[in-house]
């Protein structure tokens, strides 16, 4: 039955571990065939592998991350793993990773995460490869010393140990201890921060990026150097990305806060805040400049309980109509932060902002179909309709197109901040 059995983890049995191994979960490392392993135990040993134990300290209680890096694995191989007296198992991507399902989707917690039941029950069937959570996890992970986060995780461990778990920081991950849940429960790719903070990764047609906007959101509380490290980085990254896009077309960007949205609680979107994010302020460079000089095709958001498709917007300046979708002159952003926050859902301003295409305040998450080069589906699945697909959009582009130049001239030489 076992096809491959590549990995046998066993723990150092002189401490007895009181709970076994917990929160397993996968992600990606460097590339879709390298996978980053990481699970809890109370114990601090691991034997017989390679990998490496991280010890922390959260409210008073100590955990044991335990990670282990799967390096060059054969594409469209199933693997298993074993940890104790647990089996668990994963597919790896086909080699030729031309098309490919992603789960996107914000603001899921313990209580009220409406969304769990259904983001397991078809992440094991296969209806997608992985998951990306922009940020809000657990509501909170830190929440009753960490054991809300530990809750959360051994929940959510049917699907994130079989695909993929993919995270970014949102408001929620602070814990007032700088971010330590997030930085020691994770493990993404190395490719930017140090602390899963901030990072890119290729994965078939699709060069996808995750960023903190959280750097903005408690620069008071911790400084503002790391909002210059990440924009940096992000330059340079987006950079690199375009001089490859004949490899690698499209590039996706995630993040927790919102450039654009029409919710009637829209302080993010509309006021100080959200312009800050946007342009920056002060001195503190703006988001959105990198978006629209670098061609950015989508910009997945979360932090509004609400699902909100735009149309192309690049510094307020919108595109609509029947073909405003194919070769977009302007970034795409889809607001999918409605998978179950711990509150209530967000009320709609009543009349929505002119980029805003569809809105919906169904609970539920977005499965993104990357079908090839040129076209992309994106697909809201809404929980209150029990699972029906409430929006959909083609997303398609020609080989080689850019945004429009006018836009992306005006954006590389705007000093926003
Ligand atoms: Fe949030």
């Amino acid at each position: 039955m076992l096809a491959a059995l590549f990995l046998v983890l066993l723990l150092c049995d002189e401490v007895q571990s009181l709970t076994g191994p917990e929160q397993v979960h996968i992600a990606f490392y460097t590339s879709p065939w390298d996978i980053s392993l990481s699970y809890g135990t109370s114990t601090a040993s691991m034997q017989n592998l390679t990998g490496t134990t991280n010890t922390w300290i959260f409210g008073g209680i100590t955990r044991h991350s335990h990670v282990v890096i799967l390096n060059n694995l054969k594409p469209s191989t199933q693997y298993y793993y074993q940890i104790e007296n647990r089996v668990f198992n994963f597919r790896t991507l086909p080699a030729n990773l031309s098309s490919y399902k992603a789960c996107v989707f914000g603001d899921l917690g313990v209580y009220n995460g409406r969304s769990t039941q259904s983001i397991i029950n078809n992440g094991i069937a296969g209806k997608f490869d992985f998951i990306v959570h922009i940020g809000d996890l657990a509501y909170d992970l830190h929440s009753n010393n960490g054991k809300l986060g530990d809750q959360y995780m051994n929940t959510l461990e049917p699907v994130i140990s079989k695909i993929p778990y993919m995270v970014i920081a949102g408001n929620h991950e602070n814990d007032n201890a700088n971010f330590t849940n997030l930085k020691n429960r994770f493990v993404m790719p190395p490719t930017g921060s140090d602390d899963n903070q901030f990072y890119s990764i290729d994965i078939g047609p699709v060069h996808w990026v995750g960023l903190s906007t959280e750097y903005y959101g408690f620069e008071e509380q911790y400084g503002n150097t790391s909002i210059f490290t990440q924009f940096n980085w992000l330059t340079k990254d987006l950079e690199t990305a375009n001089k490859n896009r004949q490899n690698v077309p499209w590039i996706a960007l995630y993040q927790h806060r919102p450039f654009y949205c029409s919710v009637e609680d829209g302080a993010d979107c509309t006021l100080y805040e959200n312009v800050v994010l946007r342009h920056g302020a002060l001195g503190i460079p703006g988001l959105e400049q990198e978006y629209i000089k670098n061609s950015v095709d989508i910009g997945f958001a979360g932090h509004m309980h609400a699902y909100e498709r735009m149309w192309p917007v690049a510094d307020l300046k919108y595109y609509k109509g029947a073909d405003a979708y194919h070769n977009p002159v302007a970034p795409v952003y889809i607001l999918t932060g409605s998978a179950g926050c711990h509150s209530s859902g967000m009320k709609f301003s009543p009349i929505p902002m002119p980029w805003s295409a569809h809105r919906s305040d169904d609970y539920g998450y977005t499965v993104m179909t990357v079908a090839n080069t040129t076209h992309i589906l994106f697909e809201q699945i809404s929980i209150d309709k029990n699972e029906a697909v409430i929006d959909s959009v083609w997303v398609s582009k020609d080989s080689g197109h850019l945004h429009t130049e006018e836009r992306r001239v005006e954006a590389a030489g705007q000093k926003f901040y």
